[in-house]
């Protein structure tokens, strides 16, 4: 091999935290085995379905879609204005009602996924804020810091949960937020913590959202699992906080989870400005570093998103669908916290303080390796479980594979 040649000082880059697991998943010959590793919904049958307002709205666009033409940079005005209404609802407001201060200040820009918005917002800071260092809680998802370090940028890591992983430590982040630099960026989980599940409450949401703008800290919020956790509009009552600081904030969301649309890769990045003129001026810069990643992003999980919440029947239809999803997802847990005491694991109803997908079950690698080997069982680090992954049939299994590899 040539000095110069690619290959020349390398050897492999490690597996992802969590896709790499999935992997794993997928070579595993045993009929039996469990995945409940990458955060997607699984209905009783173990199967992600597409919904049923996704495959209506898809009808009709296969009727009515005529060109496959590029969207613009910062992506399609329709599914913008659907995601906008949606993040910025107001409580007990009708459909199309938003919050009034975001509706000068916020400018929307379509992205590839969650992670493509996160992405985009990590590259503002890198762009607009140079030698700024973002804030991280761990455990947080792995990508988070993959996407800082990426970007060149030093994640700075804190705690922010209790040593046991059980709950929030209030104290811990609010020393995180005294020792951040003005200027610095902090990413949050806007709701459905991953992969602790342990969200902060509304008012201690209001608390860190003052303290944050106080210092002059840019909040980054990763929003991906809008309606997992207490409903579409409760799940925001983080974005609201800050909202009401009048900090700038940035917005990532997804609706890879609330719409299933997974593989279509459809997001925003919702980019609140101190003012009008300041949302306008950021989103002129995300366009330019979206120019150089994604060019423009895929259209057709935007139109189907745009269409689904662009007609009320349809959008009602949807509504029920995430109702059904985080209602499963809610019992799930319920039953695999009494199966997990039924199995003998011991006492696991912290778990029942969580909300949406996730939660850790406090697993060392040693025993996620037994689980995986001798049960066919498949979590990520620390025991991270989805809870949408379980069905009534699993829930004893996965107990007792559990209970069986604790000391
Ligand atoms: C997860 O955390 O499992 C999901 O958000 C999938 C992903 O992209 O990591």
């Amino acid at each position: 091999m040539t000095e110069g040649a690619l290959s020349a000082r390398i050897s492999d880059a490690p597996g992802d935290p969590i896709f790499g697991i999935v992997e794993l998943f997928r070579a595993d010959a045993r009929p039996h085995k469990i995945n409940l590793a990458a955060g997607v919904y699984m209905d009783e049958q173990g199967v992600t379905p597409i919904l049923p307002s996704v495959r209506a709205a898809e009808e009709r666009l296969l009727a009515s879609t005529t060109s496959k033409l590029y969207m613009p940079i910062g992506g399609d005005p329709a599914y913008l204005a659907a995601a906008k209404s949606l993040l910025f609802r107001t409580v007990g407001g009708a459909w199309g009602e938003i919050e009034p201060v975001a509706s000068d200040r916020v400018q929307m820009i379509h992205t590839p996924g969650g992670t493509g918005a996160v992405r985009l917002a990590v590259d503002l800071v890198s762009r607009l804020r140079p030698g700024a260092e973002i804030w991280v809680g761990e455990p947080t998802w792995p990508n988070h810091t993959q996407i800082i370090e990426s970007a060149r940028i030093t994640a700075r890591r804190h705690d922010w949960i209790t040593d046991d992983a059980r709950s929030l430590n209030t104290s811990a982040l609010f020393d995180a937020i005294a020792a951040a630099k003005g200027g610095d960026a902090m990413i949050l989980h806007g709701a459905c913590h991953n992969p602790t599940g342990i969200d902060p409450t509304p008012e201690q949401w209001s608390e860190i959202a003052q303290q944050i703008a106080h210092r002059g800290i840019l909040p980054i919020l990763d929003f991906a699992y809008q309606g997992f956790g207490d409903g579409l509009i409760e799940d925001a009552a983080s974005l609201r906080a800050f909202l009401a600081t009048g900090c700038e904030v940035l917005v990532a969301s997804s609706s890879s989870k609330n719409f299933a649309l997974y593989n279509e890769r459809v997001g925003s990045l919702a980019i609140i400005g101190a003012d009008a003129a300041a949302a306008s001026s950021i989103a002129s810069h995300a366009r330019m570093a979206v120019r150089t990643m994604w060019s423009n992003p895929p259209a057709h999980g935007g139109a189907i998103v745009s269409t689904i919440l662009g007609d009320a029947s349809l959008r009602a239809q949807w509504e029920g669908e995430v109702t059904a999803m985080r209602t499963r997802i809610a019992d799930s847990r319920a039953a695999f916290t009494a199966a997990l005491t039924a199995a003998g694991a011991g006492d696991f109803s912290y778990l029942l303080d969580h909300h949406g997908m996730f939660s850790l079950l406090g697993l060392t690698d040693d025993q996620l390796k037994r689980l995986r080997d001798e049960h066919a069982v498949y979590l990520v680090a620390r025991g991270r479980i989805n809870m949408a992954g379980l069905s009534a049939a699993k829930i004893p299994i996965v107990a007792k594979a559990v209970a069986s590899v604790l000391p």
